[in-house]
């Protein structure tokens, strides 16, 4: 029998759980799930007979690949897959996949709390600003940044992107001004969401000098990676720019101090959480379920990354 491996430190909502459960079962499949766990020796125990593991943000280091000789495939549920060693994958002939697009709109509607959270002052009581009329800046736009946009306009706020890499023309087609330069998003908007990856091109981009293009009272906001964020050089833009404000679901290294000197111009999610709702769950979990049936039985390889 097949053995699926579900690995999510941070679990899914039950109702995603027991959709996979099903699909696995009808499908014949052995699966085991290890749930928040706290130890890496957990999970090289788990890969062991696995042939198929399903993920999260969970590491897939080489060191858990050497651990699962019998592993064919890897599913990140979501979108981002720089958790995953995909050179030591394709070493060992693992194929890894995510679930592009699964946990976008959960991920912006994320964005709009935090941004509404922030304009209102913590909801401390105080008049805070409306969303109404202000400009947002999209720095790339993929899945997450498209569902921004349409929130965006639902809000009756100016949408701009910056995105190299997709056609200006499909971003128009959404009524969002494109951008050719980087610079003049950051200079221009009210509000820059972050939705580019963590590449070696992307690491610490976010820096002092990016930060200074942007406006008195602009807001960033980071739903993508924290590693995209040159943090020591965040925490001096912030001392040196009163107005400045930072707002994120994936809290920094320095965020105690962040907290402590500026607490009432950032926020931090105790926990990652853009893509936690139960439908994005279940759109992730259940696309990577069937993703790992189509490849086993078929050999299909839509959205492999590696
Ligand atoms: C993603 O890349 O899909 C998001 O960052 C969600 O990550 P998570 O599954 O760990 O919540």
């Amino acid at each position: 029998m097949t053995k699926v491996l579900i690995a999510t430190e941070k679990p899914f909502a039950k109702v995603a759980s027991d959709q996979i459960r099903t699909i696995f079962e009808e499908a014949g499949y052995e699966y085991n799930f290890l749930e928040k766990y706290t130890d890496k020796s957990e999970l090289l125990n788990a890969v062991q007979d696995a042939e198929a593991i399903i993920i999260r943000s969970d590491k897939i280091t080489s060191e858990v690949i050497e651990a699962a000789p019998k592993l064919k495939i890897v599913v990140r549920a979501g979108a981002g897959y720089d958790n995953v060693d995909l050179t030591a994958a394709t070493e060992k002939d693992v194929v890894v996949m995510n679930t592009p697009g699964q946990n976008a709109n959960a991920v912006a509607e994320l964005v709009f709390g935090m941004m509404v959270y922030q304009a209102r002052n913590h909801f401390n009581g105080s008049s805070g600003i409306e969303l109404k009329g202000k400009k947002i800046g999209i720095h790339a736009y993929g899945n997450v940044g498209k569902n921004v946009a349409r929130v965006a306009k639902g809000f009756g706020m100016d949408v701009f992107a910056f995105d190299p890499f997709v056609p200006a023309e499909a971003i128009k087609a959404d009524g969002v001004t494109v951008l050719n330069d980087r610079d003049e998003l950051y200079s221009t908007c009210d509000y820059i969401s972050l939705h580019i990856p963590a590449t070696k091109e992307t690491i610490q981009s976010i820096n002092y000098e990016l930060l200074s293009k942007m406006k008195n009272e602009a807001t960033l906001i980071n739903t993508a990676r924290k590693e995209v964020i040159h943090e020591e050089e965040l925490l001096r833009f912030f001392r040196d720019n009163d107005n400045f404000k930072y707002i994120s679901d994936i809290a920094p290294d320095n965020k105690v101090q962040l907290e402590a000197e500026f607490a009432d111009r950032c926020f931090f999610t105790p926990k990652k959480m853009g893509a936690q709702t139960s439908e994005a769950n279940i759109n992730a979990g259940i696309a990577a379920a069937h993703q790992i049936i189509a490849f086993l039985e078929k050999g299909i390889t839509q959205f492999k990354v590696n």
